[in-house]
């Protein structure tokens, strides 16, 4: 199974331009802890830790990239924050394409890493992700760069790569194929929105049991308050949130997430990112969630919407866990901590601490 079994419902290219590596088709599990802790009966989580770069967006590169090879494309030329980069490097690399990314400035050294280890050529750029209007230029001049190259120009947002995207839509296909028919809601982790847009689309497609609400750090408020509000408009923020992935003030898919979310009765919650990283250590302790904050995002809307009296405790929520805990190392050590782990002279040593610790 991989994105390529919906290759009829997304759009998929002829299947001799397919770069795959089985991405896709990642397990929707139940909560075993904190369901029952916050009175939920059936909270689930979709971990798409397991794709073949450690997040969601393998589904993304893995279309898009199909598409460049179907379009004849030698090179591509992308943005990312971080994980788009690693699977565009990654999909690039076993499809025969240069891979030329331009990068937030915010992004955490061990996604850069990742993306250096597929061979990618990447540069950071001062102020990108966090300034509307460098965000804005820099888009622009690499479509430009893109076209006078005669390059692939990637995005992960339905605004600038909508047939990349249309691979994003086998996360919601699966979830509404796997919850068959019962009503569920999705808690969205969102950036500039296209992750949301994809998710809510693909509900929409496949019989509207399910609605999606889009969750955002309050320091990335583009679309979540819009929504919440009534409002039809997204808006560009200066990005304060230190949340890797999420750091996108610009609008992309803002407008037509709240207008996907809306119609399927979905809406819009902004988090701390204290209250985020708190969340991703419980994952990791209560469940055996090892994820990257900007999944906690999901699970601190959850806890958001019941505060606020907005979740039927019955029905079925499903969190997106949209990335692994590897990619943020910088997360990691704040929930792990970073003392060595101690070395014991002898046997003796160890099981002295297991019995002080039992
Ligand atoms: C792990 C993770 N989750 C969620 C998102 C949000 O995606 P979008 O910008 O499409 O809203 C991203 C985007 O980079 C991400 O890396």
């Amino acid at each position: 199974m991989s994105i390529w079994n919906f290759a009829g419902r997304w759009g998929a290219p002829a299947p001799e331009f397919a770069v795959t590596m089985g991405e896709g088709n990642t397990p929707l599990v139940r909560s075993t802890t904190i369901g029952r802790v916050l009175g939920l009966e059936n909270l689930w989580f979709k971990y798409e830790g397991g794709n073949p770069t450690g997040s969601y967006k393998d589904r993304f590169a893995a279309a898009a990239v199909a598409h460049l090879r179907a379009m004849g494309k030698s090179a591509c030329l992308g943005t990312s924050s971080g994980n788009t980069g690693a699977a565009l490097a990654a999909y690039c690399a076993r499809g025969g394409l240069s891979c030329h990314l331009a990068i937030v400035e915010g992004a955490p050294e061990s996604k850069l890493r990742q993306m250096r280890a597929y061979g990618a050529h990447l540069h950071r750029i001062q102020d990108f992700g966090k300034s509307p209007a460098v965000n804005e230029a820099v888009m622009t001049g690499l479509r430009e760069l893109a076209q006078e190259l005669d390059a692939g120009f990637e995005v992960s947002a339905f605004v600038h790569s909508p047939l990349g995207m249309a691979g994003v839509k086998t996360l919601g296909y699966e979830i509404a194929d796997a919850l068959a028919g019962d009503p569920f809601v999705v808690f969205s982790p969102t950036g500039g929105g296209g992750l949301t847009l994809a998710v809510a689309r693909a509900v929409a497609e496949s019989g509207g049991t399910g609605r999606v609400n889009c969750v955002q750090p309050a320091g990335n408020d583009t679309i979540a308050t819009a929504l919440w509000t009534g409002s039809n408009r997204a808006v560009a923020v200066e990005s304060t949130t230190t949340i890797s992935g999420l750091q996108v003030g610009s609008v992309l898919d803002g407008h037509d997430v709240i207008a996907a979310c809306r119609q399927q009765g979905g809406t819009g919650y902004t988090v701390a990112d204290d209250v985020v990283l708190d969340w991703q250590a419980r994952l990791a302790r209560e469940e055996g969630i090892f994820c990257e904050p900007a999944c906690a995002v999901s699970m601190a809307g959850v806890a958001a919407a019941l505060e606020a009296g907005e979740l039927d405790p019955s029905e079925n929520i499903v969190c997106l866990i949209t990335g692994v805990g590897f990619k943020d190392e910088q997360s990691l050590a704040k929930m792990a901590g970073t003392k060595p782990t101690s070395l014991l002279p002898t046997f003796a040593d160890f099981s002295a601490a297991v019995r002080a610790a039992l």
